[in-house]
């Protein structure tokens, strides 16, 4: 019985040799592994094997048997692959000269709609001015009026770093460098990455952006104001938008405002985007604070301004219609390509 395992895991090697396509190991398969093959025969025979031999018989059979499924396993895969290279080489398969649709990339909602912003305030003569994302503990509080002992302090959460500095909680920490560089007359906008460390739901993130913008010369007014933000208003939203401001505190300007928006959807008769008020809470604004010009080296008996700083992810998702501030940060490749058409 040995002898005929060994012979038959022989001649099967040697047979494999013709197995060169698959109707040829087909027949491999059968001869071996049918109901009549090989392998068959022998497990008739091992009745006959004597108690004693029975064990160690056994188990050379079972593994000639499992030799043999894996061979022919193999070459099937190989045969196949082999096929697929035949059928790969003699077709235009890949004909690489032929138009492919990828699927076109489309651009975030947050850059559609700065870009309407930026392209408004630019085409007002405004200069487009970065910020940085670590900012001195001076920058994003002290120029702007917040010295320590300051309560305004509790209103923002902060990233601080090992070294004292932190991630910037507002783009008004640009305010100081930019009135430096650019001041006394100057109108700079400042689009931004902020941080705060917050509990993160609908509402919140703890990475969101802003645009701030200032305007200094003599004798800027608060109608100034109004006009800048209900024009850019109309270049983002493509219609009329009326604003009104009511009272706000921010320690860098005085007097401070809350600016709403008349409702662009239901032209403020109503509807579920503005809560049926008529009107949107979208931008706190107001007078630049002397302290904050003087920090700057702009003086304030001669020069004042206006500054703003629009809560920019909230407008996003007004305009691109999200009711949940998370999806912009998600990176969600289905939502994101609907805007690619929808925010114009
Ligand atoms: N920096 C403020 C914040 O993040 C927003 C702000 C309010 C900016 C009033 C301004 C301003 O420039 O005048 O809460």
């Amino acid at each position: 019985m040995k002898d005929k395992i060994i012979s038959i895991s022989n001649q099967f090697n040697e047979d494999c040799k013709n197995a060169e396509d698959l109707t040829k190991l087909e027949q491999l398969r059968l001869l071996y592994m049918g109901k009549k093959g090989k392998i068959a025969e022998l497990m008739q025979g091992f009745r006959e094997v004597p108690a004693e031999l029975k064990k160690e018989v056994g188990v050379l059979v079972n593994n000639l048997k499992n030799n043999i499924e894996e061979k022919l396993a193999e070459l099937k895969e190989s045969l196949n692959n082999k096929a697929l290279e035949k059928e790969i080489a003699s077709s235009k398969a890949f004909d690489i000269t032929l138009p492919v649709d990828i699927g076109v990339g489309s651009l975030h909602p947050r850059s559609i709609i700065q870009k309407q912003v930026i392209d408004t305030f630019a085409s007002m003569g405004f200069i487009i001015e970065d910020g940085n994302e670590i900012e001195t503990e001076y920058n994003n509080f002290i120029s702007v009026n917040v010295p320590d002992t300051h309560p305004a302090r509790d209103m923002q959460d902060t990233f601080w770093l090992d070294n004292g500095e932190v991630l910037k909680t507002q783009t008004s920490a640009a305010q100081n460098r930019i009135l430096k560089t650019y001041g006394p007359k100057c109108k700079v906008l400042f689009p931004g990455r902020c941080f705060r460390n917050e509990a993160i739901d609908a509402c919140h993130e703890n990475t969101f952006f802003q645009i701030e913008g200032v305007v200094v010369d003599e004798n800027v007014s608060v109608a100034n104001l109004i006009y800048f933000m209900k024009k850019m208003l109309n270049g983002v939203f493509k219609k009329d938008i009326n604003v009104r401001l009511r009272p706000g505190y921010f320690p860098f300007t005085e007097p401070s405002f809350e600016l709403d928006a008349s409702c662009p959807f239901c032209g403020g008769k109503g509807c579920s985007t503005c809560g049926n008020s008529g009107w949107i809470e979208l931008c706190p604004c107001g007078m630049i604070h002397p302290n904050v010009l003087n920090m700057a080296g702009v003086d304030s008996s001669r020069y004042n301004g206006f500054a703003f700083g629009l809560g920019f992810d909230r407008l996003v998702m007004i305009k691109s219609g999200l009711d949940d501030i998370r999806h912009l940060n998600a990176g969600e490749i289905k939502l994101l390509k609907q805007f690619k058409t929808k925010i114009n």
